[in-house]
């Protein structure tokens, strides 16, 4: 029997291996560890209100009823709304000895996901595309045009970008695990980016909202949408949300 020949794939799978002898130590460095990114240059910044959902969902009856929904209404999302949604996704939950923990989990608590939101249909918020600032609790806006149209081309054309309220965009540094986890912080990347993913599913699903996330996109193009360079920060996941049809 032909063994098939290893694609990159294979080779980053075992060449990210921890074995016994190749655990390696780190040395801590605070300025790449800093977990959050900011737009000083932003031309405005909208704060975020501090929201608290309204019914307490039950949360075995959310898991249940959570489905990737892609067809949605032409109604639209509440800022409130929205704070919810990135709360569960990146919302600070608590600090300990200097540092800051998170809805979702994050190896080593380094959290190398950043956040980027393409609005289509949010109360309150002009159609554009925003970074989340973690510290400010706040939506920078960084582009005022209507993205939606390049966005979706750039997701393989699924039209549920167009016609979704909101596309969160979530890019990693990989700058701020690789100092500790080096080539292995590849795979806790998209670990945390998978917890990310699914806490907005669930807090999509807990306020009678759909969501679909999306692996499937032209990477480029997504990252000079949102304005990064692809190698010191790069897109690695999307989600789409509206009101389900
Ligand atoms: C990593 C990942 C990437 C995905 N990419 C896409 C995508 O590009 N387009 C899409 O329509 N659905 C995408 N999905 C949604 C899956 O198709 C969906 O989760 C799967 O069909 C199971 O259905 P369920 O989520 O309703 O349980 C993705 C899901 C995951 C976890």
């Amino acid at each position: 029997m032909t063994r098939a020949k290893k694609g990159i794939g294979d080779r980053y799978q075992t060449e990210t291996k921890y074995t016994r002898d190749s655990l390696g130590g780190f040395d801590f460095d605070v300025e790449r560890a800093k977990p959050f990114k900011e737009y000083p240059e932003a031309e405005r910044i909208f704060s975020l209100p501090d929201s608290r959902p309204e019914s307490r969902a039950a949360f075995w009856e959310v898991l249940a009823r959570r489905r990737s929904e892609r067809s949605f209404t032409d109604s639209m999302l509440s800022f409130d709304e929205l704070a919810l949604l990135v709360f569960a996704t990146q919302g600070i939950t608590a600090h300990y000895k200097g540092y800051l923990f998170k809805a979702a989990p994050s190896a080593g608590a380094l959290y190398p996901i950043e956040t980027y939101l393409m609005v289509n249909r949010i109360d309150g918020l002009p159609k554009g595309v925003y970074h989340l600032n973690i510290a400010k609790n706040g939506l920078e806006l960084l582009r005022t045009e209507d993205m939606a149209g390049q966005l979706t081309a750039a997701a393989l054309g699924q039209s549920m970008v167009t016609h979704s309220c909101v596309t969160f965009i979530w890019t990693a540094i990989p700058g701020r695990s690789k100092w500790k986890y080096r080539e292995r912080a590849y795979r806790y990347i998209y670990l945390d980016a998978g917890h990310i993913g699914q806490n907005l599913y669930l807090a999509a699903t807990a306020l009678n909202l759909g969501c679909c996330t999306i692996g499937a996109f032209f990477d480029e193009e997504i990252n000079s949408i949102i304005g990064v360079d692809g190698v010191n920060e790069t897109t690695v996941y999307l989600g789409v949300v509206g009101n389900i049809k």
